[in-house]
């Protein structure tokens, strides 16, 4: 399979989607089953065997010279968000299979599994990565019972497509699992800007959110001075241009509020309360952590001297994950073996990868994303990129081989 073959599989698996004219494709969707048979022919094609676990992951295991083998993986999510582009998620399925058919049947001393993750983004039930936490055991059984807005379970929608809920347990990944690669368009434009192919991930970054909320005084916007007044709405605004400043001076920090409830909401009222929402990320937890405590002090600061009270919320504080090291290193190695600029990034997004990160070795290498577009029909990839990530792969592969022989 060539660069241009697997950009061409990408487009027409784009059409397999809930909303004619848009590619929207949720947890085990009717088009879903299109999309697994699809890949199923390309899969076995390439001399794969191939199954649909319990959790609606599509698997296609590549046998070994060796019965005892190691297994290795390579995969990443097949569901979209509503209104789709044809790349995120499914380039790096697709790029996995074409990493085996390259391999013409020659076997290697290890087993490759390619894995199609079945829900990644939460769009249908609010909750994300059901697919890579089934693979990595700890779904919790609690989720079986999540519905969707029609009021169908994860339960129903396994049952629905011919899977068996009870046996989730065998979805996760066989004993010998030896580690897990992920190739992604990066979501972002720091590579396009760059004019580089290529990005080796080395953390996903950490996250923390709060709800700030600022509560002063509603009154009348006409016979309130300027001086006895408590606006919740003007402290708020002066709190996020700090923000904004913040994330400007702190390399690789990114911060955002989201989100503001100004209550009571009228172009004649002082606005009397405002509830935000702060969201921190970082690859580094210290400095997320840091600035993540200078933000909320920096609310309470602003109240006090404005004589509002401040009410600061932790509502997530999820660490940065890691790369694999050593994976890390054969990934860059393979980068540079085929003449491509060695780039290492951190992730802004959250990936299959660093759920399976938790049980295994894992590494990503993310493809340049034209103009940064994503989550959007006009996201797309270069041809000459995903070459260049198919000659990483085949070279990576054979490292890989290399060393387990
Ligand atoms: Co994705």
């Amino acid at each position: 399979m060539t660069a241009a073959d697997v950009v061409a599989c990408c487009r027409e698996l784009a059409a397999c989607t809930e909303e004619p004219g848009v590619t929207t494709r949720t947890f085990l969707s009717p088009p879903m089953r299109d999309v697994h048979a699809r890949l199923t022919r390309l899969m076995e094609a390439a001399g794969m065997d191939v199954h649909v676990d319990a959790a609606g992951n599509l698997r296609g295991l590549y046998p070994s010279t060796r019965a005892d083998a190691w297994r290795f993986l390579i995969g990443s999510h097949l569901d979209t968000v509503r209104h789709a582009g044809a790349f995120d998620g499914i380039l790096g399925v697709v790029l996995g299979v074409a990493l085996v058919r390259r391999l013409q049947g020659r076997r290697l001393p290890l087993a490759v599994e390619v894995i199609g993750f079945s829900e990644e983004e939460g769009v249908r039930f609010g909750i994300p990565f059901i697919g890579s936490r089934a693979l990595q055991g700890t779904l919790d059984p609690a989720v079986l019972e999540y519905r969707d807005a029609a009021g169908c379970s994860v339960r129903d929608a396994i049952v629905a497509y011919g899977l068996d809920p009870g046996a989730l347990p065998d979805a996760v990944m066989a004993d010998r699992t030896a580690g897990y690669l992920e190739f992604h368009i990066e979501q972002g434009p720091a590579l396009d800007a760059q004019q580089l192919p290529l990005g080796v991930v080395s953390a996903i970054v950490g996250q923390s959110r709060f709800r700030v909320d600022f509560e002063g005084s509603a009154n009348h916007a006409g016979t309130t001075p300027m001086a006895s007044r408590r606006d919740a709405l003007a402290a708020a605004a002066e709190w996020i241009a700090r923000v904004e400043r913040e994330a400007t001076q702190v390399p690789g920090l990114v911060a955002t509020v989201g989100r503001l409830d100004v209550l009571p909401g009228a172009a004649n009222v002082i606005p009397g309360e405002c509830r935000a929402t702060l969201d921190v990320r970082h690859a580094v937890d210290a400095v997320r952590k840091k600035s993540a405590a200078a933000l909320t002090d920096a609310a309470r600061e602003i109240g006090i001297r404005r004589g509002l009270h401040v009410y600061v919320y932790p509502q997530l504080d999820q660490a940065a994950v890691g790369m694999d090291p050593p994976l890390r290193e054969r990934l860059e190695r393979a980068v540079g073996q085929c003449g491509y600029p060695i780039h290492v990034m951190a992730s802004g997004a959250g990936h299959d990868a660093m759920v399976l990160a938790a049980e295994l070795p894992v590494a990503m290498l993310f493809l340049r994303t034209p103009g940064g577009v994503s989550h959007h029909p006009d996201e797309t990839v270069r041809e000459e990129d995903v070459e260049a990530a198919l000659r990483v792969g085949d070279a990576f592969l054979a490292d890989l081989a290399q060393a387990a022989s």
